[in-house]
């Protein structure tokens, strides 16, 4: 863990169809994160399975040790989209706000923000968001959350306000 200007990441890309050659919102989250100057300490692809992307996001947390753990894609309503249900089966605590607050700001481009299930959760002193899968979508929401990540990173870290 680390202070605001050192925040540690990892972008799981959660998807049947793409490979990290053609991730291009997984991309986009890279350079948007090296662009604030943290750091990506990995960045995957997951298939549309429950268990696999519950297991991703603990490997992120507990091996990787990063501070967020931007998920991308998997949150809308097909029956493949799981991406909601297995950050819930990694994470302990839920921070609705970051996700009300995505969607609130989404609203501004788009009626269909309302289709995403995404969650905000923590699992120890990591923060777990769920973005959505398409770049314009994913840019967006980042848009959304960036500015709040430094505060929310070192509220866990510290226990509390500075
Ligand atoms: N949010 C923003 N800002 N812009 C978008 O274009 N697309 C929506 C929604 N959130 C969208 C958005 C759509 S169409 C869907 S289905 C959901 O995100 C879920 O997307 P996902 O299944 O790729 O996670």
């Amino acid at each position: 863990m680390a202070d605001a200007a050192n925040i540690s990441f990892a972008v799981i890309t959660c998807s049947d169809t793409r490979s990290l050659a053609q991730d291009a919102a997984g991309d986009f989250l890279e350079g948007a994160i090296a662009e604030c100057g943290w750091e990506c300490r990995d960045h995957s692809i997951v298939k549309d399975e429950r268990e696999d992307i519950a297991r991703a996001i603990v490997r992120a947390c507990d091996e990787l040790g990063c501070d967020v753990v931007l998920t991308c894609g998997g949150t809308g309503l097909s029956p493949r989209d799981v991406t909601p249900e297995a950050t819930r089966d990694a994470c302990e605590r839920e921070v609705p706000g970051i996700a009300e607050g995505m969607r609130a700001h989404s609203l501004k481009y788009t009626s269909r923000a309302m289709l995403s299930r995404a969650l905000c959760m923590q699992r120890g002193s990591s923060l777990v968001v769920n973005l959505p899968g398409s770049t314009k979508a994913a840019t967006e929401n980042w848009e959304a959350v960036v500015d709040v990540l430094p505060h929310a990173v070192s509220m866990m870290a510290a226990g509390g306000h500075e």
